[in-house]
């Protein structure tokens, strides 16, 4: 299979680093004009460079995605793409009890309505087109909610089903639309948080390994999950040989997550 994206823009959120990062220079790498986003131009200008270093063509919009004008002037600044990437997401551990309404808000915010707003813009130009693929990046923590993060779990559930109903409204059409469950991941600030629940003299890898079998045994790999993991399947759903892929929400999880289905 020789997945060939040549002549399509691609745009993916919060793609300055971690994840986002790893999808743009996946989708560069088939051939795709990729559109970086972020909240701040230099961290734009430096994604855009690294990608443009190994001969991407990238370039970059600095946009608050998670606001309503945001996205608006983003849409503006970009009127239609191919494929939408919706891979920001924020997370972070808060007790069950102490989850305030405004964090509640926040993360429905921007895990939630951003994705929405951007679907919303960008699918009618899709369908019209008979042509375009949208991926959302959701979470194993949409299926196993965690106790530390109800409110992460929640808003990536959410996800799940804006996908699935998204999926339906471009019934039809040649457009898909499609969610991945990544589970845990090797990116920015994991080795930090690695290093400290098991000993720092280990290795990189054995660390790793030593991390997931105490702290993760659910996973059936026993190592984190690298960015560039997850982008192969963005690269695939976002290629014509995903044709008859849409709705589904598939996993790159590592087999975390104990079920044979979603
Ligand atoms: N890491 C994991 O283990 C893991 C596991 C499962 C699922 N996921 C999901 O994968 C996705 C990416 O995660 P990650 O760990 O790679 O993220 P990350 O390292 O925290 O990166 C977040 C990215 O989003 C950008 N960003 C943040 N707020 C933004 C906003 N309001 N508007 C535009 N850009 C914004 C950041 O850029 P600037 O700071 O430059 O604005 C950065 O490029 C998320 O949806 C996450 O829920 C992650």
């Amino acid at each position: 299979m020789k997945i060939d994206l040549t002549g399509k823009t691609a745009l993916v959120t919060g793609s300055t680093q971690g994840i986002g990062l790893a999808i743009a220079a996946g989708l560069a790498g088939s051939g795709a004009r990729v559109v970086v986003n972020g909240r701040t131009p230099d961290r734009v200008e430096k994604a855009v460079a690294e990608l443009r270093a190994t001969g991407a063509d990238a370039s970059g919009l600095t946009a608050d995605v998670a606001s309503a004008a945001g996205v608006d002037r983003l849409v503006k600044e970009l009127p239609a793409v191919d494929v939408l990437v919706n891979n920001l997401g924020i997370f972070g551990a808060v007790p069950a009890f102490e989850i305030t309404d405004e964090q509640w808000s926040t993360m429905l915010e921007v895990n939630v309505l951003a994705a929405t707003r951007l679907l919303r813009a960008y699918l009618p130009g899709m369908i019209e087109r008979g042509w375009g693929r949208a991926i959302q990046i959701a979470s194993d923590s949409a299926v196993v909610i965690p106790e530390e993060m109800i409110h992460y779990g929640v808003s990536k559930t959410a996800l799940l089903s804006v996908s699935r109903g998204f999926a339906k409204a471009a019934a039809g059409t040649g457009v898909t639309v499609n969610s991945v469950i990544a589970g845990p991941t090797h990116t920015a600030g994991v080795e930090d948080f690695v290093y400290q629940l098991v000993d720092r003299t280990l290795p990189w890898d054995q660390a790793q390994r030593e991390f997931m079998r105490t702290h993760r045994p659910q996973s059936l790999i026993q190592r984190l999950i690298e960015p560039e993991e997850i982008a192969n399947m963005v690269v695939y759903l976002s290629s014509s040989f995903a044709s008859a892929t849409t709705g589904g929400a598939l996993r790159v999880d590592g087999g975390y997550v104990d079920s044979i289905l979603p």
